[in-house]
């Protein structure tokens, strides 16, 4: 086993068991970190536990699980070098078609677990000088249509995020946001389940007029699959960004997400609407194709 000093620090990953999360994990434990790995099951606890990876059982929408796992820290001792807060989910659907238990299922996963699990373990990154990491999104930058709910929620990381930058850079805690484009992971399946679930549940109305949109979205996002950033790059680039010695305030992964973010910057809004509906248009549907189809 590796005695580097880094073996002597923790870092705490959220939503461990698969895409990114799995990733940052694994690259951080090559890099000689002890990593407290947050997964939802047994299963996947077996999965990814090895000598640098000790897994635990944290659902962040589970305030208990996240006390224990605070305590855990705690007890173990070493300083916790970072928190990665990267666990989430991705609920899309038009605003007017999305229940509002989905809206706060979307914000309980993306937004107030990440606080929660933040308050938690701050009186250790407080002692020990640590890092706070908040996976964002390009869509914590720039809302798609059908994006309200996801986007919101990262919207409001990003926010919450500039402002603990702000309140904790006197106190030796940094923070830092990352903003990943299209990755190939779990999510785009994950996510297009529950877009089917939500578009089948639309009235006729609705139907008429969403589910082209609906369509173009599930394309495009499908599209991620086939010209997205490989996970273990993007894992790289997290680990990178918590432990790196003098970390910028915010990362990009991808060239989707650097070109975008700096274009809906300079764009006024309504040419910034065109270039995503042209993007969207071509994947809209033929007449009499449906969502299953
Ligand atoms: N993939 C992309 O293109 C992309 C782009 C921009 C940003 N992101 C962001 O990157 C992060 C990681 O996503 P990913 O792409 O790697 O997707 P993923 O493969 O679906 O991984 C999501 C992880 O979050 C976990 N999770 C979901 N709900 C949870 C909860 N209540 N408590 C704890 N863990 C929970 C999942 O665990 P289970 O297996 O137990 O469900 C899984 O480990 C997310 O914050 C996402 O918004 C992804």
């Amino acid at each position: 086993m590796t005695t580097s000093p880094q073996t002597s620090e923790l870092i705490l990953v959220t939503g461990a068991s698969t895409g990114m999360g799995a990733a940052t994990a694994t690259d951080l434990a090559a890099r000689g970190y002890h990593v407290i790995a947050g997964v939802r099951r047994e299963a996947d606890a077996d999965a990814i536990r090895s000598t640098r990876i000790q897994p635990v059982i944290l659902d962040i929408t589970r305030p208990e699980q996240i006390v224990e796992v605070a305590a855990l820290i705690e007890a173990d001792g070493r300083p916790l070098r970072a928190v990665v807060n990267n666990a989430g989910i991705a609920v899309n659907a038009p605003v007017e078609v999305l229940p509002l238990a989905e809206w706060r299922r979307q914000f309980d996963v993306n937004f107030f677990g990440h606080i929660e699990v933040t308050q938690a373990v701050l009186p250790a990154l407080l002692k020990s000088g640590g890092r706070i990491v908040l996976i964002s999104s390009i869509g914590g930058r720039v809302a798609q249509p059908t994006y309200g709910a996801y986007s919101g929620s990262k919207f409001a990381l990003e926010a919450v995020g500039d402002s603990l930058r702000r309140e904790l850079a006197p106190h030796g805690v940094q923070v830092v946001i990352v903003e990943p484009g299209a990755v190939r992971t779990e999510m785009v399946g994950r996510g297009g389940v529950t877009l089917k679930k939500l578009s089948a549940d639309m009235t006729p109305t609705q139907e008429r007029r969403f589910s082209g949109l609906m369509r173009a979205i599930l394309a495009q996002s499908e599209g991620f699959l086939r010209s997205g950033v490989d996970a273990s790059e993007a894992g790289k680039a997290i680990a990178t960004a918590a432990t790196t010695p003098r970390p910028k305030t915010r990362y990009t992964i991808g060239r989707d997400a650097a070109l975008l973010i700096r274009l809906a910057r300079i764009l006024p809004d309504r040419a910034l609407d065109k270039l995503l509906a042209s993007a969207l248009r071509r994947l809209f549907p033929k007449p009499h194709t449906s969502l299953n189809d």
